[in-house]
């Protein structure tokens, strides 16, 4: 596939790796600087003309902040409708997009950051027609940046709450873990490394016992033991009522995005 890429910034610059194997990628940034620096890495070529890039693409991925969509709109809406407009912008409605974009089949795309190594999660939403065999091109697309849903629009805020914003939140977890082990006596790289194992052997463990967090919870913790005494803790601080209020909170701000 042929594919324009507009922004190279952090997600710009993560498809642009990930999908530079397999497809034939051009890449616009207002500033080229930052597409030339793409193009040197060998990961696509720079756009010198955005309209022969639009001309000659199937699909155009916007990677641009919702703030900066004004500019972009006046730059693409040209004589041209024959590729699909592919959206990252969050709590950016697809009745929006079809407002600025009226010709254009238009996905709404929300990826995490973990797909820049491939392990992301990816939300597509439409109200175009697509056929069954056109939904399996962009899931075969954009598998190789992570596991791939389509999701009705409606749930497209939620989505980005959990997948898009999650990582955010568990990389603030992690680090006042690492912050508990510093004061507890150990360096910061020890604090680290430790947090890292603990972390991922806990998932590894979700993932081959298949079995309920609760379940595994309770294994770990002994009668009267240091485990229980940190989960009545956990309890008097209220941390599992304050996670379900931070996921709300990045829930209700793609909420309140949509309607602005
Ligand atoms: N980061 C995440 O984890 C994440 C997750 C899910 C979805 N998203 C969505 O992905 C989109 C991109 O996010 P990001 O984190 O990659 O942002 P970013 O790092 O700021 O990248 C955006 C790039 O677009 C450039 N740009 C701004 N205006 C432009 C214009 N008129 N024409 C061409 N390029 C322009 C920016 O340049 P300047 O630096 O000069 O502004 C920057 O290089 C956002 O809509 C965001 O909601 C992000």
């Amino acid at each position: 596939m042929n594919i324009t890429i507009i922004g190279c910034g952090i997600m710009g610059s993560g498809l642009a790796k990930q999908l530079s194997t397999h497809h034939t990628l051009f890449l616009y940034d207002h500033r080229p600087e930052k597409a030339k620096r793409l193009q040197q890495e060998g990961y696509g070529t720079a756009c010198e003309n955005l309209y022969e890039a639009l001309q000659q693409s199937d699909s155009v991925i916007l990677a641009i902040k919702p703030k900066n969509l004004k500019e972009v709109t006046s730059l693409i809406n040209t004589d041209l409708t024959h590729y699909t407009l592919i959206s990252l912008l969050a709590g950016t409605p697809l009745a929006k997009l079809k407002q600025d974009f009226p010709h254009q089949r238009i996905i709404r795309m929300m990826p995490n950051l973990a797909m820049i190594y491939g392990e992301g999660l990816i939300g597509l939403a439409t109200d175009d027609p697509l056929t069954e065999a056109e939904k399996k091109q962009f899931s075969t697309l954009f598998e190789p940046l992570g596991k791939v849903y389509w999701l009705p629009e409606a749930k497209m805020n939620a989505f980005t709450a959990l997948a898009g914003s999650g990582p955010a939140f568990v990389f603030a977890i992690i680090e006042s873990m690492i912050d508990a082990g510093i004061g507890m006596g150990f360096n910061a790289q020890d604090a680290q490394e430790l947090v890292h194992q603990m972390i991922m052997g806990s998932l590894h463990l979700l993932d081959k016992s298949a079995k309920h967090p609760g379940e595994l919870k309770w294994q770990v913790a002994s009668p009267e033991g240091t485990t229980i005494a940190g989960l009545k803790k956990l309890e008097e601080l209220a941390l599992r009522g304050s996670i379900i209020n931070i996921f709300f909170a990045a829930y209700e701000r793609a909420n309140e995005l949509s309607h602005s």
